[in-house]
């Protein structure tokens, strides 16, 4: 099995205790040991109440544009493969996650050791959020912000740092790193940034990351990394790579169109790994057809660069209808789009959903915000009908 994880380090990397049913009781024993300042689960409540309006919709839903996925996705090789997956659903995927594993350890150059798989990267927010936050340690991240991480954090023992965004709309890294005190657990840097949409200079980034990695673990999100142009110049796994005391998470939600399935990973130090494997079951959460799917789909370069095509049409055709209706937007380099509204935020996303679009608004800068996710464009051509409505 030199190819593939064996089951002693595939538990391993799953965070579990050597010995079956250890695995229960004591992941559940080592998280009742978690500081017992959890107060509440509002974030995961949110998600279900955004998920609500989508399962009640008033009317027929003719574009969904909320959550920021991949239409195009999964490819037909990842739903072969995912279906063929099924007769052998009663086996744990122990070799199977081992060459996943694998594939990503070739293409990006690191060993197994650095790999943490998990059901999407949300258990692995969750982890670190409960990792960082212990002892009452501050979680730095920009404002606004994706912001399950250090929402997280703040049911546990965490503080959360927000440092307000550049006038255009980036995360400001030097403002961020003026606020590391004795007292900082973590940096949470979401780069491409959600809900801006906006990316950092890469080599100012590294740079940051090098130098603040030195004082206090950097944690990247790199959520929406796919839709950059050239992936492997923009990542900072490299950091990683180096030494580097940073984590750098990924998934197959975005661009792999997987949201449904859930996929996705970090890459860090051993150690860190190690740590976070204590608050998560890691591959355990994951499914034998959602490893097959991924297996097929990995680095699949035609379907990844057709689907990046797609969404870039579709987002020229939004940033065309919101120029037309007069509106500003954020320049995007994400599959979503950031505009500020013209009329109360909370009113705007009920009256889209009225006309069977779903999209998300904010609040920010004293300013009503809409964020619209780029779907087929059918989505947009509804999104934009819509929109004239209202405009
Ligand atoms: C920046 C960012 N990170 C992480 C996630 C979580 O994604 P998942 O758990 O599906 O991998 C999302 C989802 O929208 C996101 O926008």
């Amino acid at each position: 099995m030199s190819n593939s994880l064996n089951r002693r380090n595939w538990i391993k990397s799953s965070a579990l205790m050597a010995g079956g049913l250890a695995f229960l009781s004591g992941t559940v024993g080592k998280l009742s040991a978690m500081p017992a300042k959890v107060k509440a689960v509002a974030p995961f409540k949110r998600v279900t109440d955004q998920t609500a309006i989508l399962s009640a919709p008033p009317g027929p839903m003719k574009a969904r544009l909320l959550a920021n996925e991949n239409p195009f996705g999964p490819s037909a090789a990842a739903k072969k493969a995912l279906t063929d997956a099924i007769d052998t659903g009663y086996q744990y995927p122990f070799q199977q996650l081992g060459d996943l594993v694998k594939k990503i350890c070739d293409y990006e150059g690191v060993t197994r050791d650095n790999v943490l798989c998990d059901s999407g990267s949300t258990p692995l927010l969750l982890a670190a959020a409960m990792y960082y936050s212990k002892g009452g340690k501050e979680i730095i991240t920009g404002d606004p912000s994706y912001d399950d991480l250090p929402s997280h954090a703040q049911l546990f023992e965490g503080k959360w740092v927000k440092v307000p965004l550049t006038a255009d709309y980036k995360l400001d890294l030097d403002a961020m790193e003026a606020k590391i005190t004795d007292n900082t657990g973590l940096v949470y840097i979401c780069n491409p940034n959600n809900p801006t949409a906006t990316v950092l200079d890469t080599e100012k980034l590294k740079a940051f990351c090098e130098r603040v990695s030195k004082k206090v673990t950097v944690f990247i999100d790199e959520a929406y990394i796919d839709y950059m142009p050239d992936v492997k110049a923009a990542t900072m796994i490299g950091c990683v790579k180096a030494g580097n005391n940073v984590i750098v998470a990924r998934t197959f939600s975005k661009l792999y169109g997987f949201a449904g399935l859930r996929l996705g990973y970090i890459i860090a130090q051993p150690d860190t790994v190690d740590k976070l494997s204590i608050y998560t079951p890691g591959a355990f959460n994951i499914s034998a057809t959602t490893i097959a799917a991924a297996i097929a789909g990995y680095r699949e370069e035609d379907f990844l660069k057709d689907a990046l095509a797609k969404t870039l049409a579709s987002k020229e055709y939004l940033y065309s209808v919101l120029k037309a209706e007069g509106y500003e937007y954020i320049p995007s380099s994400t599959n979503f789009v950031m505009f500020p509204l013209k009329m109360d935020g909370k009113q705007f996303v009920q009256e889209m959903m009225k006309r069977g679009v779903g999209i998300r608004n904010w609040k920010f800068n004293g300013k009503d915000w809409c964020r619209v996710s780029i779907g087929r464009m059918d989505e947009m051509q509804a999104f934009a009908e819509a929109f004239k409505q209202l405009s």
